[in-house]
């Protein structure tokens, strides 16, 4: 069972999860069936993957097959386009549940999209969802510290998690620091950088010292840190050994050493980038 992160509003998620993002239609049913047999608790969905009927459906099996629903955390995302407003928002979260079959349990805006000037507002559609019971807990994703500040000053409401790229190249942690003083959870998208940062001389090398795989290290770098992450990947063997994580720690050179690969590169988009 993956260790589990307190939110502010006093749920709590399972530190790793898996994501659905770029999981084809076709292969989503079988990718979700292969995360629950592994062990997962946690799968990060969104409007946007476009796959929620698959995970739906994936979620029914399970549940007839024995699964707990209440054990699952099952997130979704509003897009936010064409249209960032609150009643949008409104009708994504019901789009997004009547797709999925069954209730969302952490429910977030996708991206700030700040030159819109919406997500405050749309922020509060969250809060409204929320104290309706339709939603245990809100949250954002891809927010900086400014965008997070606004929603806190205007609304009074801290989001319980902010999910945000991260990984060795770009580790965020000034704005990890800031969650930390606020209570929000950080959970990392792409924490592989989409693979390519698996690729890296030194996280090889820190992974043989271990004799776990370049995945596995930096999946147990994440957990140090702790974040929540939800790496990504179709292969059920993959699958298993992203949460076969507990047998080995990095020690405190390790750790400096990963810290050194900073560059701040990116895989996807910059928030304040997005229209
Ligand atoms: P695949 O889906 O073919 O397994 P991220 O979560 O950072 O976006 O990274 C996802 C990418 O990393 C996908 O290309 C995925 O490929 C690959 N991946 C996920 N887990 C592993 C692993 N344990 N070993 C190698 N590649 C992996």
């Amino acid at each position: 069972m993956p260790a589990t992160l307190e939110f502010n509003d006093g749920n709590a998620i399972p530190a790793l999860g898996f994501g659905l993002y770029k999981v084809p239609l076709e292969a989503t049913e079988d990718v979700v069936a292969a995360g629950l047999d592994a062990g997962y608790r946690l799968i990060d969905g969104a409007e946007f993957y476009g796959n929620e009927r698959e995970l739906g459906a994936a979620l029914a099996q399970a549940s007839s097959a024995g699964t707990d629903r209440d054990e699952l955390t099952v997130t979704s995302k509003f897009w936010g386009d064409p249209e960032q407003t609150p009643a949008a928002a409104r009708a994504a979260f019901k789009a997004s549940e009547a797709a999925l079959g069954t209730h969302i349990d952490v429910y977030m805006i996708h991206w700030p999209r700040p030159a819109r000037q919406r997500f405050v507002d749309v922020w509060r559609e969250l809060i409204a969802l929320q104290g309706e019971g339709r939603v245990r807990s809100i949250g954002v994703s891809n927010f900086t510290e400014a965008h997070l500040q606004r929603l806190m000053d205007e609304t009074g409401v801290v989001p319980a998690i902010n999910q945000v790229e991260s990984h060795p190249w770009l580790p965020q942690h000034k704005l990890r620091a800031f969650h930390a003083e606020h209570g929000i959870v950080t959970q990392a998208w792409s924490p592989l950088g989409r693979a390519r940062v698996l690729e890296d001389p030194t996280v090889q090398r820190i992974a043989a010292d271990h004799g776990v795989s370049p995945a596995q290290a930096i999946i147990r770098w994440h957990l140090h840190l702790g974040g929540a992450l939800i790496p990504k990947s179709t292969h059920p063997h993959r699958l298993r050994e992203n949460l076969d994580v507990d047998g080995f720690s990095l020690s405190d050179d390790e750790m400096a050493r990963i810290a050194g690969l900073e560059t701040g590169e990116r895989t996807g988009t910059h928030p304040d980038d997005r229209q």
